[in-house]
């Protein structure tokens, strides 16, 4: 996957780290942000994807597609599809532009819209990256589990640098019998949970 990442992903995964880096020196609102997962949990990501057993790929917090594309290195290896949800226009936009330009619209669905609308549709689950606004993380959480297949892996990101708000939700997970969970320090704190 990573050797080499494929040039057009490697450019456009440079350009979006570039602008996020500005986002957060230049004053630009939170709404408007990028706030993408840096480039090591990137990694993680693609090798938890690829260890994934088939079904359905789903990412909730598409941003630029920034995460999308390291998922996606996963989804070339092994063949399969990713479906992301991205609630903001703007946004929505932005990462149209990313799969055009690297060439993984054949392999990535976007849909506009609150992910929560949706995630009940999905009921062979084997991979899902829940990295969208706080408040939505518990809704998600309970949506996604149910649905999952067995050696399915949710990751959570943020679990770390927000977990005072993150709190209820990550206790569930890390009690839950239906899951094996632990919170891994990387990047800003990843919960990967593996359906038993
Ligand atoms: C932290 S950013 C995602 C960053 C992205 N995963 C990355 O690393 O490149 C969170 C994104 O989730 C979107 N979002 C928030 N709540 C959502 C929801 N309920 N459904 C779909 N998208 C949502 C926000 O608009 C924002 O673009």
């Amino acid at each position: 996957m990573f050797h080499p990442i494929p040039q057009a992903i490697k450019q456009r995964m440079e350009y979006l780290e570039e602008l996020d880096r500005q986002d957060r020196i230049d004053g630009t609102s939170r709404m408007e942000r990028l706030r993408q997962i840096p480039p090591e949990t990137g990694k993680f990501l693609s090798i938890l994807a690829a260890s994934a057993p088939n079904g359905e790929f789903l990412e909730i917090g598409t941003s630029a597609g920034y995460s999308t594309m390291w998922i996606a290195l996963a989804c070339q290896l092994n063949s399969n599809k990713l479906t992301t949800f991205e609630i903001l226009k703007e946004k929505a936009e932005l990462a149209r532009e990313t799969f055009r330009i690297t060439k993984l619209e054949n392999i990535i669905e976007l849909i506009e819209g609150d992910a929560r609308d949706y995630l009940s549709n999905y009921h062979n689950i084997s991979f899902c990256f829940l990295d969208a606004e706080k408040e939505v993380y518990g809704e998600c959480y309970d949506l996604v589990i149910p649905n999952m297949v067995k050696g399915g892996i949710l990751v959570a990101d943020n679990a770390i640098n927000h977990y005072e708000t993150l709190k209820p939700m990550l206790d569930k997970a890390l009690a839950d019998e239906r899951v094996d969970a632990l919170i891994v320090p990387i990047g800003k704190g990843e919960l990967v949970c593996r359906k038993i």
